[in-house]
This record gives structure tokens, sequence and C-alpha cells, in this order.
């Protein structure tokens, strides 16, 4: 592993009554009437336990009553997808078979908090994606020859009959990767080298020309299930890689009157924010977790994203969570059998920092929280901001909220480091925290479609509990944060 380049900052943590008169343990209410006890939340992580068919399996369960039993005023459940169709082991809500296992999940957060923590659901939609192909393979069966083809191979050696398929993909076949960068057109050598990946604007095909027209209403029917399983509110997904995002993208370019320009780009972020709307009325909170800043080569920035705020903020949305990168467009080449994943270019970085990363990770995305929270308000919205990014110390928090920075604080990887903290911390025992390291040993686990879990939960386990705790499929890793009283331990070098 590299070295960090950046030390965890010293904490000096509050004694219980300053963390009582704080403004991060103080209650908020959102405008849907909803009130959270306090104003710290964990963001939506996909944990890679749900069954292959997309339900809430005991594990499942686990993950979240142990993030609740920390008592964080909101939980958000990992992205959820909104379709009735097979997308392996993430979790679903795209039809009604999904709901008793949702709402044991909403049973479980309940449990475990005593009832003090709000709990919303993340609702996504996403796109094909396919893994990178085995060269002779994808010139054997999912190339379409076209005309540039045929007549750059037969250019390249003259015996090649160009009308001939079976000779026109062997030689295309047999060129080295510098040639085909020449023969194939952009698209065709993106399938190849980093395999098939649909985009919003790819409208020749019926069905991504026809979102404008389906995603309103099963977003609108994800967020039923979702009141209907009991939960306190829905999160749209216009964050990170994904269909809502692209949409947003200032590399939406559709000719539809929903890419090209600003308005046209936001027009179905509203148009579903509109449908969940009226499905579940304004008392069902619904929020929204979008970029800041999409950190790509022309991608968007926060200035656009700040006019996207202003236009959700107008249409009543309950809060609004910032997040920033995390796109397909500079993800690392995936090995040949694996798919591209977004978290692994410099957007990637910028959505999930770390300490290898040139700019220390703490706290390095509240300038977008800040800035978008001012444009908000200077239009007078009162729309609570989320803040996300590196953020694992009581005063850095403290302090983002008291200028005004953000509303609420977002601890994704710190709560999985010790999901006990906001507890610990709450009642003046912050020295216990376990401060998670930003070294994305969790992230590497998501990248592989591993269960995730927290590499600090093995090196501080172990002696204090009475039942072995559920281990990983492997075998190597714990389930879940242990249990046990942090005081004593010293930590490892
Ligand atoms: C394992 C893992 C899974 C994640 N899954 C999601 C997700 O489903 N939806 C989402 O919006 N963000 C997801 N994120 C991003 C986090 O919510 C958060 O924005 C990011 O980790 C930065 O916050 P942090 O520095 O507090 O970890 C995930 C992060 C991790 C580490
Ligand atoms: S594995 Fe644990 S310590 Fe490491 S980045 Fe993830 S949450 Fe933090």
């Amino acid at each position: 592993m590299p070295r960090p380049l950046h030390p965890l900052p010293p904490e000096t943590w509050p004694d219980a009554r300053e963390a009582r008169g704080s403004l991060m343990f103080s209650p908020l209410t959102l405008p849907s009437g909803l009130t959270l006890n306090e104003r710290s939340w964990v963001p939506a992580m996909v944990p890679w336990r749900a069954s292959d068919d997309g339900h809430v399996t005991p594990a499942i369960l686990d993950w979240y009553e142990r993030f609740a039993e920390g008592q964080p005023g909101v939980i958000v459940v990992e992205a959820t997808g909104i379709r009735d169709m097979p997308s392996g082991p993430l979790l679903r809500i795209g039809h009604d078979r999904f709901l008793p296992g949702l709402r044991d999940l909403v049973a479980a957060v309940r449990r475990g908090s005593g009832g003090a923590t709000r709990l919303f659901i993340q609702v996504i939609d996403f796109l094909a994606i396919k893994r990178r192909p085995e060269p002779a393979r994808f010139f054997e069966r999912f190339l379409a020859l076209t005309p540039a083809h045929r007549q750059g191979v037969a250019a390249l050696d003259p015996r090649v009959d160009p009308a001939d398929d079976e000779a026109v993909r062997a030689a295309l076949a047999a060129c080295d990767l510098a040639t085909l960068e020449e023969l194939l057109a952009p698209r065709e050598w993106e399938d190849l080298t980093m395999g098939y990946r649909e985009r919003v604007t790819d409208v020749h095909l019926d069905h991504i020309a026809m979102l404008p027209s389906v995603l309103p209403r099963l977003f609108a029917d994800a967020a039923e299930r979702a009141r209907l399983a009991g939960f306190d509110g829905v999160e749209l997904h216009y964050a990170h890689a994904y269909t809502m995002a692209s949409f947003l993208s200032r590399r939406n370019d559709r000719p539809d009157g929903y890419g090209q320009t600003p308005d046209a780009r936001v027009r179905l972020p509203l148009e579903v924010l509109a449908a969940v709307r009226d499905r579940v009325g304004p008392t069902f909170t619904t929020g929204i977790r979008m970029l800041g800043d999409e950190a790509i080569d022309g991608g968007g920035t926060v200035a656009d994203a700040a006019h996207y705020a202003r236009c959700f903020a107008a249409a009543g949305v309950d809060f609004l969570s910032i997040s920033r990168g995390g796109k397909f467009e500079d993800a690392r080449q995936p090995a040949v059998g694996a798919a591209a994943y977004p978290y692994t270019g410099a957007s990637g970085h910028a959505c999930m920092p770390t300490v290898f990363d040139a700019e220390a990770p703490f706290g390095l995305n509240l300038p977008l929280a800040a800035a978008i929270r001012a444009t908000i308000r200077t239009d007078g919205h009162e729309t609570p901001v989320v803040a996300s990014g590196g953020i694992n110390g009581f005063h850095l928090a403290e302090s983002a909220l008291k200028a005004g920075h953000a509303d609420l604080i977002a601890a994704a990887r710190q709560s999985l480091a010790d999901p006990d903290w906001w507890t610990k911390v709450r009642e003046g025992r912050g020295a216990q925290v376990q401060r998670c390291l930003y070294t994305n040993y969790c992230e590497a686990l998501d990248q592989r479609h591993l269960e995730v879990t927290c590499q600090l939960w093995d090196r501080w386990a172990g002696g204090e509990e009475t039942t072995p705790p559920p281990m990983s499929k492997d075998g190597r890793r714990r389930l879940t944060a242990p249990r046990v009283p942090w005081t004593a331990r010293t930590r490892p070098s």
C-alpha cells in the first residue's frame, strides 16, 4: 500500500455538555414537516448484501441495524433499483414483492435506534453496462460491421474481400491496437477497450429515447412503495454515474428538449420530482442527491449545480445532498471480463477522497455544499443542504454548520469505521471514536462487488464477544462492526 500523504487531523472532542449545546446535535425540521433529532447523517452506501434477485437479506438487516445503534439523525439506505429487472445483488424496489423485506429493514432500523433515527431510501435508475469483452469474441460476435471497417481492412490488405464478413472480422481481430484505434469509431473502440455502456444520449435506441416518458412513473411507483414500506422518505439519486446525473451532465446533448442547455438538462429531473411529489404528497420527505461538480473534462461545475439546486429548491424538494464526481467517463480500464467502475478515475477519487490523493480528504467537498446553499438562500429558499466527503471529526462538522456551509453532516466511511461514533461524540466519549483512515479498503471491496467491510473491524475485534460474528463469504472478514467498548484499545502500528 502507498504511504498516506496526509495524517488524520488531530481532534479535541467535546464533552457531553458542549455536544449537547452544539448545532450538530440539535434538531432540524425538513420542509416536509419531518423533524430530525440531530444533524448527523449516514449517506447511502451499497454493502453488496442483497440477494441475487434484489431482496433484503438477514445480512442487510444486520448492516442497517448496526448503523442505527449509533442513532444518527438520518440513515439513507443504499442505491435501490426502481425497475423490475435483474440487476445482480443490488437492492430493488421495482415491484410490490420487495415490500415485505423492505418493511423488515424499516423495523430493524427502528429497533436499532430505538426510534431515534429517520430512515430514507435512495432510489436509482441506471443504464446497461457490459463487461470488457475478450477481443476475439468482440470481433466475432459483437461488432456490427460497417463500410468503414470493410474499406479499412481492404486498404490494409488487398487480399481481404470487403464483402466477406468472416474475412473482415478475422482481419480486424489480427490488427494491433494502434491500427484498431484508427479503424474503429470512437464508440466501437470504447466498447472493445472498456466494455459497452449505454448513455442517455443514445436516442437512436428506443428505450433510451423513451426515458423521459417512463422514468417519472417508475420513480413515483418506487417512492410510493417506500412510503408503504414505512420509510420516512426517499432520496432521488441524481448523482454520480447514473441515469439522472447523466441528464444533468453538461455532456448531455440530447436533441429532444432534454439536453443541450441547462434548462433542458434539468427538465426530466424536475418532471421526476413532480411525479414523485404528486404521488406521495408534500409530507413524505422527498430529497435529491446531486453532484456539486462532475469532476470530469467538459463536465458541469458548481455553477451548473447551483442552477439545478435553485430549480429543485423552487420545486419544493425537502433536502439537497451534495456529492462530487464518481463518473464513468474517466474510469480506469477494467480487466477483460470485468465491468468499468465509476470510482476508479480522478472523479471517483473526488467522490471518495483518500489520504493517498494530492488533496487531503478532510471536508474536501464542503465548499460545494457551501456555494450551493448560499445560492438557494439568496433566492429565499430554506432547503436544507447535506454535505459529505471526508468528514470524521466533530469540530470540522460543527464549524461547517456554524459557518452556514451546510445544514446536515453526512459521514459515510467514518460511520462504517465506527457506527457508534455519533453516540460517542454526543455522550462526550469522542476519544473512543475509531477514526476512518481514508485508505479505501472498503471501496476496493465495493469495486469487486464483494461484501463491504471495514479493515478496522477485524484489527480491533476479538475477545469481548460471546458469540462469533457472521463472516464474509470468504470467511476472512466480519460483516458488522464489533459491539465492544473501544476504550482500552490502542491503535496498531
Ligand atoms: C462502499 C461505498 C458504497 C457507496 N454507495 C453509494 C450509494 O449507493 N449511493 C451514493 O449516493 N453514494 C454512495 N457512496 C458514496 C458515499 O455516500 C459518500 O458520498 C462518499 O463515500 C464520501 O463520503 P465519506 O468521505 O464520508 O465516505 C458509497 C461509498 C462507499 C464507501
Ligand atoms: S476500510 Fe474503514 S478505515 Fe478504511 S476507508 Fe473504509 S471505512 Fe475508512
